[in-house]
């Protein structure tokens, strides 16, 4: 009775999320997007929904259809050069430069090159639009940030900051440095006597509608690498994002209050998350990644502060986890309210990870102790499919739910995790409605 309103629910879900999608038309990139999708559902599923999701789903980012075409009439290959506006390049400062060269390309609609075999240093700069529909930031060369913490004065929270841009794409396999080594020092994470402060985001993406990012490393950022904010429609791939696994709080991929997000084929591996999925966000999706080292891939954390936060239709499909703290992870703090709900994780590979599939409702990233609340962001309907390899813990699988809200609707199917190295692994299951299906190891033990 419950298993058929679960899989009622299911549905529903999914064709919210294909209907949703369903405005799209007309994609080339729809075709892959879709075939990808086909490995998504596990037989199971697919007789019942496969028809609604072929038709529908694979519109989902059908945003790219104008991004992909060429921009409209315009033959000439008109583009702007920064070095054409005296950027200098290798040492000096051209934040100035790419202002100017930013102004022109936005109001003309044209490229933005930056070339290659260069360094050109930015102190914090904002690309604000609107501007003309389609047009690219092309970076082939390097974009390294000031090393200087006085240079962020104005703005301790973004370094680049793109906003309020429509049809937009930053493309061309360079490299975008955040050149964070600086901030890192100054973390309190680091330097336990110093104040806790914000360190600026490297990329941030503000309130962007239809916006394409692919092909570029970023590295080294002075706290989160790539932010995604407000935006609708988004394509991200082909991103290789790095710091040292010991740089504090340099969170990969952070998506937060966006909907409509694909990321695909992402090699991530900082200090922190390689993704994170913060409130107001939905219909994201993660296939192909590779993370770590870092913190795994999160949804949260939620319900800081005793604030109100929701997700919901999240798939992470294909995704190869090594040495991470954490794989699949949900962690929200005690006192939230708001919900985690539709999140499948599927195909996913562990190696060495601490702790491979988690949810944590007593989260709590501070000095002083938590306090024990009653109100909790409830987490409902989480798949958790094909997952397997090694858990660098005893604790394989481990739920810590809310005791007043216990996560509900966690279906498990076909994981089996082991040890790496000797040694036993377990389930620890605290408040939580479970349903298990296929071969699972280790077993849930429930604690109640
Ligand atoms: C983006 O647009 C909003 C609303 O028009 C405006 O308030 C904001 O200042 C803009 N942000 C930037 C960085 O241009
Ligand atoms: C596994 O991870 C643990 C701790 O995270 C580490 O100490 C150990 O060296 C790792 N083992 C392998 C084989 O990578």
């Amino acid at each position: 009775m419950f298993l058929q309103e679960l899989l009622l629910l299911f549905f529903l879900t999914f064709a919210s999320l294909s209907s949703c999608f369903g405005r799209f038309k007309e994609d080339p990139y729809v075709t892959k997007t879709h075939q990808a999708y086909g490995h998504y559902w596990g037989d199971k599923y697919k007789p019942r929904y496969a028809s609604s999701l072929k038709s529908d789903v694979p519109e989902s980012f059908g945003l790219m259809t104008r991004l992909n075409r060429p921009v409209a009439s315009s033959a000439s290959p008109k583009m702007v050069n920064i070095d054409d506006y005296g950027a200098i390049g290798d040492g000096g400062d051209d934040t100035e430069t790419f202002e100017q060269a930013w102004n022109e390309a936005c109001s003309e609609g044209v490229d933005l090159v930056v070339p290659r075999n260069k360094n050109y240093y930015l102190k914090p700069t904002i690309f604000s639009g609107p501007c003309r529909s389609n047009f690219a930031l092309k970076i082939y060369g390097t974009i390294k940030a000031s090393p200087k913490i006085s240079d962020y004065e104005k703005d301790r929270q973004h370094w680049l900051l793109f906003a309020n841009l429509t049809n937009f794409r930053v493309e061309g396999g360079g490299i975008i440095n955040g050149n964070g080594r600086n901030w890192w020092k100054n973390s309190c994470k680091i330097d336990k006597t110093l104040p806790c402060t914000h360190a600026p985001t490297a990329v941030t993406f503000f309130a962007c509608n239809n916006l394409r990012v692919r092909n570029l490393r970023i590295k080294n950022a002075q706290q989160m690498h790539l932010t995604f904010q407000n935006c609708v429609n988004v394509k991200a791939s082909n991103l290789v994002v790095t710091a040292p696994g010991d740089s504090p709080n340099t969170d990969g991929i952070h998506i937060s209050e966006t909907q409509n997000i694909l990321l695909q084929k992402c090699v991530i591996g900082t200090g922190d998350d390689c993704i994170s999925i913060k409130g107001g966000s939905k219909y994201v999706v993660a296939t192909d990644i590779v993370c770590g080292p870092g913190h795994g891939i999160s949804i949260g954390s939620l319900g800081a502060q005793n604030s109100e936060d929701r997700v919901s239709n999240v798939l992470v499909n294909r995704a190869k986890l090594s040495g991470t703290t954490n794989g699949v992870r949900i962690k929200t703090w005690q006192g939230g309210s708001g919900y985690v709900q539709n999140i499948k994780f599927q195909n996913i590979a562990m190696q060495n990870v601490t702790y491979p599939i988690i949810i944590d409702q007593n989260y709590c990233d501070q000095e002083e102790q938590c306090t024990e609340q009653e109100k909790a962001v409830q987490v409902s309907n989480v798949v958790y499919q094909n997952i397997g390899g090694t858990s660098a813990s005893e604790v394989a699988i481990k739920f810590d739910c809310s005791k007043s809200f216990p996560c509900q609707g966690i279906w498990i199917q076909d994981v089996n995790l082991v040890r790496q190295g000797n040694g036993a692994v377990t389930g620890s299951c605290a408040n939580v409605r479970f349903f298990n299906r296929g071969n699972i190891s280790p077993q849930c033990l429930r604690e109640t």
